[in-house]
């Protein structure tokens, strides 16, 4: 069966879409300055651990994130301000990395929640 007539199941899922979605984020002109940090694999994959702790949390209540993720994006957005332009192309590739892998009820939460995450994020941060 093709893993895209499977939905999001676990954090190995969860694993999988964080990796295509940054490395399409990498190949991007426009975002990948904001990664810069994440070039070295071991900082990348620090990182996109954090991101799949994220997603668990809100995906199946694991527990597993805690801290106000808002924080870091508004630290960064002074060295690098945040463009509407910038949210609607992380949008992208986020809808394009999940739908490209799974289908399904999580799949769609997982999409309709980072949507309005970017939305409040964008209104807080983007001027
Ligand atoms: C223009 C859009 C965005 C850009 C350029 C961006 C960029 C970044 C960067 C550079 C970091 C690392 C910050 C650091 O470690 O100092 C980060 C962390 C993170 N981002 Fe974003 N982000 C964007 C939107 C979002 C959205 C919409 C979400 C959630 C739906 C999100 C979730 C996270 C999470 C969970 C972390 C980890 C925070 C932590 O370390 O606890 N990001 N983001």
């Amino acid at each position: 069966m093709d893993s895209k007539d499977t939905d999001i199941q676990n954090r190995e899922d969860l694993y999988a879409i964080v990796c295509l979605f940054y490395e399409k984020l990498f190949s991007d002109t426009q975002m990948a300055p904001f990664f810069k940090a994440f070039r070295q694999p071991e900082s990348l994959e620090k990182h996109l651990q954090i991101l799949v702790d994220f997603w668990d949390n809100i995906l199946f209540y694991s527990g597993s994130y805690t801290k106000n993720a808002m924080l870091p994006h508004i630290e960064m957005n002074k060295k690098i301000p945040f463009k509407s332009e910038h949210f609607k192309l992380w949008m992208h590739y986020f809808t394009e990395a999940v739908d490209s892998l799974y289908s399904g009820e999580h799949s769609e939460i997982i999409k309709s929640r980072a949507q309005s995450i970017a939305t409040v994020m964008q209104i807080k941060i983007v001027h």
